[in-house]
């Protein structure tokens, strides 16, 4: 059975660091090559935060962009969801540091830790408020400096990941648009093979936890692109045929940019070609909770999207984490 909110997107906007690191760059301090990483991953460069800049920082910047779209003013914010395995710091929430930034007056909010799906976590959770009745105007945000736990000098790990925001407000929507259906699940058996094992109660920094490079990614790479690969296309068909769909019926395809042979996949088990399904990693990475919300305001300004089109948004991550959500495009 699908299901249905009465919520819509009514706008998105992003935000990207200015510092561009390219995969020539990354050849300056790591062990690798520009070839190995874009015929492995599809990346060619990616943006880097600079010193002093967070994940609140970027998170506030897609958040204003979103306002200032939407012509929004901050005081009808009713909620604000902050997807991010990247908080500025473990509290206050990062959705408190933006509901200061932006002047959210009215707004309550919280972070939403599910890696690289917590963007569509923060969608369907924001979109339950705004379905029930509770709340008019929900900001979901999508928000990692991944730059900030990164051991750049593990190239199976440094290479892959950059930094990026991504915002949408949530309004109530009439029959027949905005969310027509969500699946997300968790597997957590597939926790170890991809974590920050430092900083947490089980391990809080000392000396040692630092010596031992326990406050960066640690990832078996093949583990997590194996499930990968397999529950986001199994999801993704599994998600089109319960709506009775075909996929030609989709007009665009929003991955979590990960690994474009992880989206490829994707896409081949659907059999859509290459216009119908979002791609940006190849310059921005990894940006893990941005990188769905970028994807959409990429296919916006490059008017992919039109009213009234079918899109799919499709995550997998650490966790395991997956999230699914079916809309119709609404502006
Ligand atoms: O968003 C969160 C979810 N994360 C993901 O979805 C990531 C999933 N995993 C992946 O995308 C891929 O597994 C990676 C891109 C991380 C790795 O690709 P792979 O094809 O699985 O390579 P591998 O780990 O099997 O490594 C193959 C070789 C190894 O060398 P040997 O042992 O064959 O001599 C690695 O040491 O490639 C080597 N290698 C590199 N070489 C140059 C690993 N990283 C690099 C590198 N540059 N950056």
């Amino acid at each position: 059975m699908s299901h249905r909110i009465a919520a819509k997107i009514t706008g998105v906007a992003g935000y990207l660091p200015p510092r561009i690191m390219t995969n020539a760059d990354l050849e300056k301090i790591v062990d690798t090559n520009d070839e190995w990483i874009r015929t492995r991953t599809g990346i060619r460069e990616r943006h880097v935060v600079d010193k002093g800049m967070a994940s609140s920082h970027m998170a506030t910047e897609a958040a204003r962009q979103v306002l200032a779209n939407t012509n929004t003013d901050p005081a009808e914010i009713d909620m604000i969801i902050v997807a991010s395995v990247t908080p500025d710091m473990l509290f206050p929430a990062t959705a408190c540091l933006v509901q200061d930034h932006i002047g959210a007056k009215r707004a309550w909010g919280f972070d939403l830790s599910a890696a690289c799906s917590g963007f569509a976590y923060a969608l369907t959770v924001g979109a339950q408020f705004v379905g029930s009745g509770a709340h008019k105007k929900v900001l979901a945000i999508g928000s990692d400096a991944m730059t900030s736990i990164l051991n750049y000098e593990d190239r199976a790990t440094c290479v892959l990941f950059g930094d990026g925001a991504g915002a949408v407000l949530l309004e109530p929507a009439a029959d027949g648009e905005g969310i027509l259906d969500f699946e997300h699940d968790v597997d957590g058996s597939g926790g170890r093979y991809l974590h920050m094992p430092g900083g947490g109660s089980l391990h809080p920094p000392t000396h040692e936890t630092v010596d031992k490079k326990m406050h960066y990614v640690h990832q078996e790479g093949s583990a997590v692109f194996k499930y990968a690969v397999r529950r986001m296309a199994e999801l993704a068909a599994h998600v089109v045929e319960r709506n009775g769909l075909k996929s030609e019926d989709i007009a665009l395809v929003v991955p979590h940019q990960a690994n474009l042979r992880i989206i490829r996949a994707m896409q081949e088990r659907l059999g859509l070609p290459d216009e119908r399904v979002m791609v940006n990693i190849d310059r921005y990475g990894n940006t893990t909770g941005g990188t769905i919300p970028l994807g959409l305001r990429d296919a916006v300004e490059q008017q992919k999207l039109k009213k009234g089109d079918l899109v799919l948004l499709m995550a997998v991550g650490a966790g395991y984490t997956t999230g699914s959500v079916l809309l119709r495009w609404a502006y």
